[in-house]
């Protein structure tokens, strides 16, 4: 008999058949119309189920509404639209305890005794990734909301601090010397939230404190060290010789969803987190010193962290634990159901700076997660389980991402690609004269092993987001100002590298970022190869001197201005939102690509939500649905099943100003100090979004 709890038998068994019935629903479709007949091999731009060959696709009305840009302190949406705020920073997960109030905030309580324990049970800072787990049926009513809280804004946390407090303390670390119980609070702040939520009679969404599920991990939760990388010695500290166990999980940025109902947190910008890196170096000798220098050099560390954890806390300092850093970096996997479990990190996906993980089942149930490397000229990896997905052995499932094949992708300039294999063999490239001794250190230099195989170094890769209605997969490449227009050998992260424009990342000084659609052979998440084509260049369609081009042909690598705009070859600037930089993607239940930005300030106005069919004759139509507060990122964008809910985070509201000089006041209001929060949009009507 099964140990699972009731809510997960029922979820998981949803979630396979929603995913297997809306793509056999598809494929059945698209095969009666001669969709996707002969694709697998056909050149990109000629293939049969080409979607923007299909129709002409201009002009048309469009049925979506549209928000203009805006530059308003406030959480706007377009005509009929509704959101609920959920929870903000400092709120608490347990009934009876008390919330973070503004007076605290700004007669510095977050110094006070106590202050780090209070928020280790409070919603942490800096929201970022959402994934929905349904409790029980009707699906999408009632849930757990697994929510990331990616870093700290220093300056509005603390007051008495300049708008530069991140580049004060690298710089000039005296004020955290000074108060060093700062790190403790900060190491509170980070991690993950689950909280349980639901959306009563009148449609609108609460938060239920003190579920049997509320849990808060932080920066220093236990943590498993799993896969083939457990125990390796690279991952061996002083405080942990054994390389099983480590401590917490922080720089959580998007995440994802198993199929046996997992949140996957993706470990982002970790070497914010660590200092003493050169020094260290000076004094590395010993062949074991050499081996972790080495670990190092693909993701390197500074001499002097963004948020100064190395003065307080001895394991962020590399002169004391070199090897720590090698235990960050990984995707971790969360079972929201049964809190009791611990985080476990999944070595067989690799460490690099990731962005998410995404998973979709391969034809023969073996599932496939998605990922981004977020650093300029970085990869874009998949990796593929082993085993099969077994949805009425939930047990079968718990270490399925232990076993499997990491992947590397190559896109080649005429529109195909390849999955190139992270495997150690000594008959093969990855080998011990090439530095790895076997595939844990495949893994954990995983950046350097796929440097030796040729992948494509890509704009920023951040969000992957597989369609389970069409079975593409969309890539958001958010931006990359070192693209040069010529190719141009330099050294980047330690190794050589052409930083000139591609046909996969055609844009040079590319400060606005595009999106990449991508369709397995086979139409097969398992599979090998691959065709991909450039599916948005964001910019401004309708901005003087920019140009909207129409005709894929166009995107040429040499031939593109940095103004140049691209929207799925849809023609009518006029019906087109302007946006930049791309994050984090959603796919709605009709198989429309739902984006949020980090870095639309430098185009035109706040961060937003934008939403662009794929298909049909509005294909490539974006249009703004909703904008940020002042100084925000939008960030999460998690649908329930039944597509009438979107959770977002609105992230670093009031970024620009300090608690004594707030530029926003989102969302309490009243001048009160801004706070990080998780919202829920709906529709007005009720109607999906
Ligand atoms: Fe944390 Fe890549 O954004
Ligand atoms: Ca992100
Ligand atoms: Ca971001």
């Amino acid at each position: 008999m099964s140990s699972e709890p009731p809510e997960r038998r029922l979820t998981s068994f949803a979630a396979v058949l929603a995913q297997r019935w809306s793509r056999r629903d598809f494929l059945a479709t698209a095969a009666g119309s001669g969709l996707l007949a002969g694709a697998a091999f056909a050149p990109a731009s000629t293939r049969a189920d080409d979607p923007e060959t299909s129709t002409t696709r201009h002009g048309a009305a469009p049925s979506l509404p549209r928000l203009a840009p805006s530059r308003r302190d406030a959480f706007e949406l377009a005509p009929g639209y509704r959101h609920d705020l959920i929870a903000s920073w400092g709120d608490p997960l347990w009934p009876g305890d008390r919330g973070l109030d503004a007076a605290t905030l700004r007669r510095g309580g977050l110094l006070e005794p106590g202050a780090a324990a209070a928020q280790a049970r409070r919603f942490g800072t800096n929201c970022d990734g959402i994934a929905f787990f349904p409790l029980g049926e009707p699906n999408s009513r009632r849930g757990l909301l697994c929510v990331n809280h990616e870093y700290v804004n220093l300056e509005l946390c603390f007051t008495g601090l300049p708008r530069d407090a991140r580049e004060r303390v690298l710089a000039r670390p005296d004020w955290i010397r000074r108060n060093p119980d700062a790190v403790a609070w900060m190491q509170a702040a980070h991690g993950v939230s689950v909280l349980q939520v639901e959306r009563d009679r009148r449609g609108r969404w609460r938060h239920i404190a003190g579920s049997r599920h509320a849990r808060r991990i932080t920066a220093t939760t236990s943590c498993d060290l799993q896969g083939p990388a457990r125990g390796h010695a690279l991952l061996r500290t002083r405080a942990e010789p054994t390389g099983t166990r480590a401590l917490g999980t922080f720089a959580n940025c998007a995440g994802g969803r198993t199929p046996w109902g997992t949140y996957l947190t993706s470990e982002e910008n970790i070497d914010d987190y660590f200092g003493g890196a050169s020094s260290w170096l000076a004094s590395a000798t010993t062949a074991d010193d050499l081996a972790t220098r080495a670990a190092h050099a693909r993701f390197p560390l500074p001499e002097r962290s963004a948020y100064g954890w190395e003065h307080a806390d001895p394991r962020f300092d590399l002169r004391q634990e070199p090897r720590e850093a090698l235990r960050c970096g990984w995707i971790v996997e969360i079972d929201p159901y049964e809190p009791s479990r611990p985080p476990r990190k999944r070595t067989a996906l690799g460490r690099f700076s990731h962005e998410g993980a995404n998973t979709l089942l391969a034809h023969d149930g073996r599932v496939a997660a998605y990922m981004g490397d977020d650093d300029p000229f970085e990869y874009v990896y998949k990796f593929v389980t082993r085993d099969r997905f077994e949805p009425r052995d939930p047990a079968a499932n718990r270490d399925l991402l232990d076993a499997g094949t990491l992947y590397v992708a190559r896109f080649d300039a005429d529109g195909r690609g390849t999955w190139l294999p992270l495997v150690y063999d000594e008959q093969g490239p990855l080998n011990a004269a090439a530095g790895f001794r076997d595939q844990g250190e495949v893994l954990i230099k995983c950046r350097a092993a796929a440097d030796l195989l040729g992948a494509t170094p890509m704009d920023r890769p951040e969000d992957i987001e597989p369609s389970p209605v069409s079975g593409r997969i969309y890539i958001a490449c958010t931006n990359n100002g070192a693209r040069h227009h010529e190719s141009r050998h330099d050294t980047w992260t330690n190794r050589r590298i052409d930083l000139g424009a591609d046909a996969a990342n055609p844009r040079p000084l590319n400060d606005f970022g595009h999106i990449i659609e991508l369709l397995e052979a086979d139409d097969d998440a398992a599979a090998t190869q691959f065709h991909w084509n450039v599916f948005l260049l964001a910019g401004n369609p309708g901005a003087a001197g920019s140009r909207l081009l129409t005709d894929r042909g166009e995107l040429v690598a040499g031939r593109l201005e940095r103004t140049d705009t691209y929207y799925a070859g849809y023609a009518d600037a006029s019906q087109l939102s302007p946006f930049a930089c791309p994050d984090n993607l959603a796919i709605d239940p009709q198989g429309r690509l739902w984006i949020v930005t980090d870095g639309n300030p430098n185009l035109v106005a706040h961060n937003g939500c934008f939403v662009v069919p794929t298909d049909g004759p509005d294909r490539g139509l974006l249009r703004q649905i909703a904008s940020g507060p002042t100084g925000s990122e939008l960030a999460g964008c998690e649908f329930t099943p039944d597509g009438r809910t979107l959770f977002l985070s609105i992230q670093h509201p009031g970024e620009g100003g300090t608690i004594d000089n707030p530029v926003s006041d989102w969302p309490d209001g009243h001048g009160l100090p801004a706070r990080s929060g998780l919202v829920a949009l709906t529709r007005e009507d009720g109607a999906p979004l």
